[in-house]
């Protein structure tokens, strides 16, 4: 039986470890030839550090380990947990059995120890999980992940699938990839689904009418957009988590973000202490006391007209210009957050011309029950608002936006028959994942990131 490192390295009590008979599995990450013995750094994945091998020149294949043995080959170690004489960790293992799956070799392994820029490391996206930087990225979000349905579960949400191939667009903003078997396009009555279909932006629609239904859902999947925007916080396809909640308002909405986004950063700290630390030490000096702060602090609350008015004061000159009426820009978001609230702020009651068809019109006829979560580094992390629930605003809505109807019926007979008010939002779990760890690149923090150009692995 293998013993997962971090077991071993995070024991409550490393003392009662010693004397047991341990195999591990896992990576060189260095390997020191001291000629009578070598001190073999392993790593399994399962936490930051690195177990400290010692292997003895008595061992039968010792030669021949010397030889297989460098930087990225894989192994299983069987041995005795001691005491580490070193002072940087409590056990070592001493290895009595040494077997090399494979050896990785040295002059043309791309890992070396020397550090390598994030650009380069998307190049190698099949080894850069080898990477401290990745492993810990990996572990948060997975973490992270965790923590959602926790979270969700906790409060009695049902978990829902919702379609990836969608007819629909959900924020009519035309940023979506055709899904089509027609080699050259034409007439997409002969396509295989019969019509033009798409892969979805947001399964909000959908979630929309399971919540109609059963109250409380979330949806937790892939999405899919075609903007061309080559910046630091946009992929092409992205992970979103979208709850949607019936008899519920844009208090109630603002509530449920505000906790579950808090839920999160709680949950990271408390389980992931060494990969944040090291983020704290390596990628943002402060990241913890920066999470710490989140954590137990109130957001602040700000109409969107409120926040026009505090930026045409502010004492920073913007690239875009502020006026009601146009949708803010990401410096103008992290304005908010970073330099005037200093910590997450919730916008609220947009112009209705800028939000999508489905948010629910407020009673002053131009803005809109939407809300947005801006948070200091990022800006925009969540996405929402009370939906429309009224048959005849929704009818009225569809027209300006000038959609279908017929595309829309379904949607609407969800207001025909018995109609309620209902909520929601969406959460991009890679800028949660950039918030969480300090990272400044999304293209880092997903594994194999789709953006303009780039589609491989
Ligand atoms: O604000 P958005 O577009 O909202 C929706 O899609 C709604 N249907 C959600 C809902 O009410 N159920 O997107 C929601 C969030 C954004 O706040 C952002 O965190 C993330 O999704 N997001 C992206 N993340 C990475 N790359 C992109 N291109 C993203 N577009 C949106
Ligand atoms: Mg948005």
């Amino acid at each position: 039986m293998r013993t997962k490192i971090k077991s071993i390295l995070q024991a409550k009590n490393p003392q009662s470890l010693v004397g047991k008979p341990t195999t591990v599995c896992g990576w060189v990450r260095t390997l020191r030839d001291q000629k009578s013995f070598a001190f073999i750094e392993v790593n399994d994945g399962s936490t930051l550090a690195n177990l400290q091998v010692v292997a003895d020149a008595s061992l039968p294949n010792y030669a021949e380990l010397m030889q297989q043995l460098a930087t990225g080959a894989s192994l299983s170690v069987t041995g005795h947990l001691v005491e580490s004489p070193g002072k940087n960790q409590a056990l070592e293992l001493k290895a009595e059995q040494i077997t090399v799956y494979g050896s990785a070799d040295p002059a043309r392994y791309p890992l070396q120890k020397k550090r390598h820029s994030f650009e380069f490391l998307r190049t190698i996206a099949h080894l850069r999980p080898r990477t401290n930087t990745q492993g810990a990225v990996t572990r948060v979000r997975s973490a992270l992940s965790y923590a959602t349905h926790l979270f969700f579960q906790q409060r009695g949400f049902l978990y829902i699938q919702t379609p990836l191939i969608t007819g629909s667009d959900c924020e009519g903003g035309g940023e979506m990839f055709r899904v089509t078997t027609l080699e050259k396009g034409g007439d997409y009555s002969k396509d295989f689904f019969g019509k033009p279909t798409y892969l979805t932006v947001s399964g909000q629609l959908e979630a929309e009418i399971y919540a109609c239904a059963l109250s409380d859902v979330y949806t937790f999947s892939p999405t899919f957009r075609a903007e061309n925007s080559n910046t630091s916080r946009h992929l092409a396809e992205f992970w979103m988590i979208e709850p949607e909640m019936a008899f519920a308002d844009l208090k109630d909405n603002m509530e449920c973000a505000e906790s579950y986004l808090k839920f999160c950063v709680r949950y990271a700290l408390d389980h992931c202490r060494e990969d944040l630390e090291f983020f704290d030490k390596f990628i943002e000096n402060g990241l913890i006391q920066r999470l710490e702060h989140v954590a137990s602090t109130p957001f602040v609350h700000l109409t969107y007209t409120d926040a026009v008015d505090i930026l045409r004061k502010a004492p920073k000159k913007f690239e875009f210009p502020v006026d009601w009426g146009t949708d803010l820009q990401s410096e103008h978001e992290r304005y908010l957050a970073e330099e005037y609230c200093k910590k997450p702020v919730i916008l609220t009651d947009y112009p209705a011309q800028i939000k999508a068809f489905y948010m629910r019109g407020n009673p002053d006829g131009k803005t809109v029950a939407a809300m947005d979560v801006l948070v200091p580094k990022i800006g925009e992390i969540i996405g929402g608002s009370q939906r429309e629930e009224r048959l005849d605003r929704l009818e009225h809505k569809l027209a300006e936006h000038k959609l279908n109807r017929e595309d829309y019926w379904w949607y609407l007979e969800l207001r025909e028959y018995g109609t309620v008010p209902h909520a929601g939002f969406g959460l991009g779990l890679e800028r949660l994942v950039l918030f969480v760890t300090g990272m400044e690149n999304i293209r880092d923090v997903i594994a194999f990131p789709r953006y303009p150009g780039h589609a491989d692995f």
